[in-house]
């Protein structure tokens, strides 16, 4: 399989919200201005990153932030039938590379508490479960920590 992992650019907007959309049950009702707004309004400075198929369809994502020296990674998705292969640890490699090259030293991210095989999924790549705390929603989240 040739997949490519790439800062997103404009050509890969319709394939972002799409996978977006799929993946998240929050942003699955959001019409594409309001989507657009979640895409461009996360934290400064951040990027977004993409794995592409040979094809050129977009197959997963991943957004890191910075906040001071602090690294954050969210909205990690690989699309159904593309799991399984290591496109998910590239991205979370590329966003590491991204958020080092900008100063941080650690990367923390918020999983479900019943998103279990996203937990064991970011322990395989070396992250350490920091326990229960709240989302700026307040709900409850389980907090993962990587030094980089
Ligand atoms: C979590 C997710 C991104 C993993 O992507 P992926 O491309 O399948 O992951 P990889 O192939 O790189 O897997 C790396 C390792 O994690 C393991 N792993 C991945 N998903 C897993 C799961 N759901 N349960 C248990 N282990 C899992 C793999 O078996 C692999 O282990 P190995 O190195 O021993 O072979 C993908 O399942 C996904 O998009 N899930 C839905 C969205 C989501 O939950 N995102 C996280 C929100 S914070």
């Amino acid at each position: 399989m040739n997949i490519e992992i790439k800062k997103a650019d404009d050509d890969d907007r319709i394939g972002l919200r799409a996978i977006l959309r799929t993946s998240f049950d929050t942003l699955s009702s959001l019409d594409t201005l309001e989507l657009d707004c979640y895409i461009n309004g996360q934290q400064s400075p951040c990027q977004w990153f993409v794995a592409r198929s040979s094809q050129g369809h977009v197959i997963g994502c991943i957004n890191a932030s910075t906040r001071s020296n602090e690294g954050y990674i969210n909205s990690l998705s690989v699309i159904e039938g593309h799991r399984g292969h290591g496109i998910g640890s590239m991205l979370v490699q590329e966003a590491c590379e991204f958020l080092k090259t900008n100063d941080c030293n650690s990367v923390f991210l918020y999983v479900r508490p019943t998103n279990e095989g996203a937990q064991v999924f970011y322990e395989k790549l070396g992250f350490i479960n920091c326990g229960l705390t709240k989302s700026h929603t307040l709900e409850d989240v389980v907090m993962l920590r990587k030094m980089i």
